[in-house]
């Protein structure tokens, strides 16, 4: 619970260090940077040869939260990147959690089960198109959501998913069920 707060704290500390404006020193001149993903990319250039253990390494490190997959043959903790998606993160770690159109909203088969009805109300509203596509996987539950609309945010470190026993693939297959 601690280590939890702890790391959320730490995120948004990190968030807020990387929206900061930033002034870069040369020789004749300076100039600022406000933007945020090249002034990540740019930031991580300009302290990545600091001495090893600085807060920009701590920060990739905190933005990382916990998310644990149950399916058939028991559950596995993985490691979720912030802002990456959980079918993402499934496919980067071998889970078997299928996906068929890529994250397009277009199937079912990256229907997850969200163990823990609080985290579920951490989650943004499913849009319509989710839950048009919800309605055809098999074994909905009241905590049902699509894998590749759920996106790791600090809030969510814990996150605990159940894959259900089969999925619907209208998109691909034409309505062929496929076990795990
Ligand atoms: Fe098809 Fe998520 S992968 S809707």
């Amino acid at each position: 619970m601690f280590i939890s707060k702890f790391a959320r704290l730490g995120a948004k500390a990190c968030m807020g260090l990387s929206k900061a404006p930033v002034t870069i020193q040369s020789s004749n001149s300076s100039f600022p940077i406000v933007r945020n993903g090249y002034l990540e990319s740019l930031s991580s250039k300009l302290f990545s040869s600091a001495a090893s253990g600085n807060s920009q390494g701590e920060c990739e490190e905190i933005q990382k939260i916990s998310v644990t997959f149950l399916d058939k043959d028991g559950e596995r903790e993985i490691k979720v990147p912030v802002g990456m998606s959980m079918l993402e993160a499934a496919h980067q770690n071998d889970i078997e959690l299928e996906g068929a159109c890529e994250g397009s909203l277009a199937c079912s088969t990256c229907h997850v089960i969200v163990m823990d009805v609080e985290q579920y109300n951490k989650l943004e509203d499913p849009t319509d198109e989710e839950n048009d596509m919800l309605d055809l996987a098999f074994g909905l539950t009241e905590t049902s959501r699509l894998g590749c609309q759920v996106i790791a945010k600090p809030e969510l470190d814990g996150l605990r998913l159940a894959l259900p026993a089969a999925t619907r693939n209208f998109a691909v297959d034409g309505y062929k069920p496929k076990p795990h």
